[in-house]
């Protein structure tokens, strides 16, 4: 029988802990992955803070049972009711970019350039896991993404710091929800997304000032947001790996930003500081983790083992030991544990797949598709149109990287929702064989090719050295163009890939970076122009493997690009240029920019659209500081806005922007914001060009401005 003790407020927790044996509270800190292998006679002895509901490291690109909602009730029954202390159990699960409802994956979600539709699309998610009883998910991942070798690129939010601060806070916000229905966690703690040539869990290297003004930023942000865990990464910076990082994990998250939260380890990494050759054993790892302020231990068990022994031979100062143990039961109590820690198995699969749930997501489907040439082929016009291609049947496909509990039976097929959107008129003509495909485009209007990567070739220790597309594919593009049938080529894909030629060979292209559930059907939406495409990368596409990393924040240098000038920074097998740049896409209207205007802190233009469609217009504003005392980017994302704007009517866009927008990371590492001349550009994607200049005084006032 559990020790009596109701917990309610923090002074409860208090009073908690004080009951806990030293074995009690690092069993607080293990989390054992593997729900069915967990024994009761572990669960007695509370061995068991938190569990990871997976079966393996790997388990982003596997097919998994839904969760078992019974067993998890049953073991947290051992927990509440036989355990000593009675302290329940709380259940995580990788829920990265939607549950049953399957959404975009991240990257997808980003192009959306939609804080409120990830928001709402991360809530369906909350609300599906947390019915099953999950309520801890480990994402956002909000590692910046500028090297798409690194299969990981497709679980974040893409190239921008800003871009992905403002959608890490929003889906920290739909997680989480005003009561904690689930708590977030952001990751990875942080510059596993600089992993030497875009391998995964390769080592990175940083300056603080690029801590401090790219990777940095959007964690703090999450913490703004109110996140309420983080997750060390797995990499090692500088010769510290992340789960050991004293300066990230105690001086910045904790002492400078005051994050009160859990930090957790990446699965199995405090083990993995011996692979480091940091640590002799796992005594020794579990040391260096806690003591530099990783709380949780995932799927390592060096925690369990060590750690009372380590304070009770004065390794380990039991205070921070404490500390971590206060985090996790008050992470707890914010979930309302204490009170309700049984998931309601009756009610559960009401809450699952429900058509408004299917609608959210689809609205942010929509709106993650990116148009990126169209000569005209699109929308889809004539009597035939041929369907051919790798994915057009594809369903798990759709999903993504890190959908365990998306079914595939619920996808609607690209070639299905095809069928249902062309009008009676028109004939779709279908077949699997490339041979076909040739012979039967010379009588078809059109093709549509769906080809793409398949999602295990994108996420978790997926990285490649290819950015084309998968064998083959190209081939059958090359082949399907000797005959001479427009075609229309989809690509799916989990990260940026180089389409050159894939451009060349087509008449228009729509990306899809993996769309979710709803994707086939935003897809055919698209094709057939019920939708207007109006997402935008959020990550720049390069015309060859070999330019990357490229981005478009990039610095001037001393020898500035210039391709008729020889010694200037170039290729001299390449255009310097990227395919497109951050922020580009296509729509079926044209939308018109007028002058744009600066007054005070806000920045607008005009709109015009003289198209047929609505259009979805995303303004993006630029920011350039024409001399700083540290070197800064050419050009900087501060602001974007989503404006409708109706065919053949107008609309106005304002951007706002605010001192601190104006601010970096500068000297001694400071935040600053240095009087002085700074530039404004504000257009349809980052090749804006500047359109005013002003000057800020040293009172912080803007007080000269003159149109460029
Ligand atoms: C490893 C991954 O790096 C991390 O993102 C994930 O949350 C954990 N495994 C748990 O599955």
């Amino acid at each position: 029988m559990p020790t009596t003790i109701s917990v309610r407020t923090a002074d409860d927790v208090e009073r908690l802990l004080a009951l806990m044996t030293l074995e009690e509270k690092a069993g607080q800190l293990n989390q054992p992955p593997v729900l069915d292998t967990i024994t009761d006679e572990q669960v007695v002895a509370g061995q068991v803070g938190s569990v990871i509901c997976a079966h393996t490291a790997f388990a982003g690109n596997e097919a998994h049972n839904r969760v078992r909602t019974d067993l998890m009730n049953r073991i947290q029954r051992v927990a509440v009711e036989e355990s000593r202390l009675g302290i329940p159990i709380v259940y995580a699960r990788d829920v990265i970019h939607g549950y049953r409802t399957v959404a975009p994956i991240p990257l997808g979600q980003a192009a959306s350039f939609s804080p409120d539709h990830v928001r709402e699309a991360q809530k369906v998610a909350a609300k599906e896991a947390s019915a099953d009883g999950i309520r801890w998910t480990f994402t956002p991942m909000l590692d910046i993404g500028r090297d798409p070798r690194w299969g990981r690129v497709a679980e974040g939010f893409g190239e921008d710091p800003y871009l992905t601060s403002v959608l890490g806070a929003a889906a920290v916000e739909g997680i989480q929800g005003e009561r904690m229905t689930m708590a977030a966690c952001f990751k990875h703690f942080a510059g596993y997304g600089t992993a030497e040539g875009g391998r995964d869990y390769n080592t990175g290297e940083i300056t603080e000032y690029t801590y401090r003004n790219l990777i940095l930023r959007p964690f703090h942000a999450a913490v703004r947001a109110g996140c309420a865990t983080a997750m060390a990464a797995f990499l090692e910076v500088g010769g510290v790996p992340a789960t050991s990082n004293d300066w990230l994990l105690r001086d910045v998250l904790r002492d400078e930003w005051g994050f009160a939260g859990v930090v957790v380890s990446d699965w199995g990494a405090v083990d993995e500081l011996m692979c480091h050759g940091q640590a002799a054993d796992k005594r020794h790892a579990a040391l260096l983790a806690l003591t530099a302020g990783t709380d949780i231990d995932m799927a390592s068990y060096s925690y369990l083992a060590h750690v009372p022994d380590l304070v009770r031979s004065g390794a380990l100062c039991p205070e921070v030991l404490d500390e971590a143990v206060r985090r996790v039961l008050l992470l707890k109590l914010q979930l309302g544990l204490f009170e309700n820690p049984y998931a309601d198995e009756s009610t559960r699969d009401a809450d699952q797949f429900t058509k408004a749930s299917r609608a959210t997501v689809l609205e942010l489907a929509r709106r993650c598709l990116v148009l990126l040439k169209n000569g005209g082929a699109l929308p889809l016009k004539g009597a035939n149109v041929l369907l051919f291609g790798e994915l057009a049947y594809a369903q798990r496909e759709l999903f993504g990287t890190w959908t365990m509990d998306g079914v595939p039976s619920d996808v609607v097929t690209v070639a299905t929702a095809l069928r249902s959107a062309l009008s009676s008129e028109t004939k779709l003509v279908e077949t699997h064989l490339i041979d076909d495909a040739v012979s039967f485009s010379r009588f078809c209007d059109v093709a549509v090719v769906v080809v793409g990567e398949s999602p295990n070739r994108s996420g978790e220790n997926n990285s490649v050295t290819d950015l084309g597309l998968p064998a083959g594919q190209l081939d059958q593009l090359r082949a399907l163009r000797r005959v001479g049938v427009p075609i229309v080529t989809v690509v799916v894909c989990g990260r940026a890939l180089v389409l050159t030629e894939v451009e060349e060979l087509s008449d228009a292209v729509l990306l899809a970076f993996h769309p979710g559930v709803m994707g086939g059907t935003a897809i055919a939406e698209a094709l057939t122009g019920k939708v207007n495409p109006s997402g935008r990368l959020p990550i720049t596409f390069p015309r060859h493997a070999g330019q990357v990393p490229v981005y478009y924040a990039r610095k001037n240098t001393g020898r500035p690009t210039n391709p008729s000038v020889r010694k200037q920074s170039r290729y001299i097998d390449s255009s310097d240029t990227p395919l497109h740049p951050f922020g580009f896409g296509l729509g079926y209207a044209e939308v018109g920019y007028g002058d744009p205007q600066m007054e005070g802190w806000t920045a607008s233009v005009e709109l015009t659209n003289e198209g047929l469609a609505d259009a979805e217009e995303t303004v993006q504003l630029y920011l350039r500081d024409e001399l700083s005392t540290r070197v800064r980017p050419l050009k900087e994302l501060i602001g974007f806005t989503r404006v409708l704007v109706p065919a053949g009517g107008r609309a106005d866009a304002k951007v706002e922007f605010s001192p601190d927008s104006l601010g970096y990371y500068g000297p001694d590492n400071r935040f600053v914001v240095e009087p002085g001349w700074f530039q404004l550009a504000l257009g349809r994607d980052s090749e804006a060009t500047p359109f005013v200049r002003f000057r800020l005084d040293d009172s912080g006032g803007i007080v000269e401005a003159t149109p460029v």
